[in-house]
């Protein structure tokens, strides 16, 4: 009788280690993600959560051990990787806002980009900024470009999304908004990736605390104890 294999993880990262400026910043990481799955990584500052992010995006590789998607390498030149990017959906910390571009612009790009047209006002609108679409992006303060960027994800629909410190300079509304999102993606099946030192509610996520990397030294909050 055929058993039901156990489905194979949609990401699976196996005993991955990174370096950067030749040092070890991320060791032996095992983490598998299903379809509808999170995974919040937290640590110090230069703990590795960005590195972390960058890797599974591709932009750096991984010095040991392989990132899998769907059992392949996206690392390995057979083009796994041309299809897998094209499911990523990046929100940086760098913003990568036209200032003098309008808010509807900067988020009409993205959809311009995938060749879509179409969802970015309503993107705008859910995200608070509806107000705001024909005004210049400089306008804009930082949390309501932190929505900005989270309109983007709306606006185009990729299923796995890694968010770099989505919350920062989002208010509490916004933090709401972005849970709120956060949850909807992941009905869908969507997978979703934070790093974050900030508390964002995501429900059953995994979570992943990734060490210091050095013996901490004398700071200025030891100081003032
Ligand atoms: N482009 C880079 N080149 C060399 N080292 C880097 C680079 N970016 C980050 N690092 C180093 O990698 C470590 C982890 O950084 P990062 O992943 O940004 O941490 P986090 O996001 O957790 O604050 C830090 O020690 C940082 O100095
Ligand atoms: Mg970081």
């Amino acid at each position: 009788m055929m058993r039901n294999p156990t489905p194979i993880p949609r990401i699976l990262l196996n005993n991955v280690s990174c370096m950067r400026n030749a040092q070890t910043v991320l060791r032996d990481i095992n983490v598998s993600v299903h379809d509808g799955g999170a995974l919040v990584l937290t640590g110090a500052n230069g703990s590795g959560k960005t590195t972390f992010l960058r890797m599974l995006a591709g932009f750096c590789a991984p010095s040991a051990g392989e990132i899998l998607w769907d059992g392949h390498d996206i690392t390995s030149s057979s083009g796994v990787y041309d299809q897998y990017k094209l499911l990523l959906n990046w929100l940086p910390l760098k913003d990568a806002i036209k200032e003098k571009k309008t808010v509807l612009h900067n988020v009409r790009l993205f959809e311009f980009l995938e060749g879509k047209q179409g969802r970015s006002m309503e993107a705008i609108e859910f995200m608070g900024l509806g107000r705001l679409a024909n005004e210049e992006a400089r306008l804009l303060s930082m949390g309501q470009r932190k929505r900005l960027q989270l309109a983007r994800l709306l606006a185009i629909d990729r299923p796995f999304w890694l968010l770099d410190e989505p919350s920062v300079a989002l208010d509490a509304e916004g933090v709401k908004l972005l849970e709120y999102i956060i949850d909807a993606h992941r009905k869908k099946g969507g997978i979703v990736i934070v790093a974050t030192h900030q508390q964002i509610r995501i429900e059953d996520a995994m979570s992943l605390r990734l060490p210091e990397r050095f013996p901490r030294r004398k700071t200025l909050v030891d100081m003032l104890r």
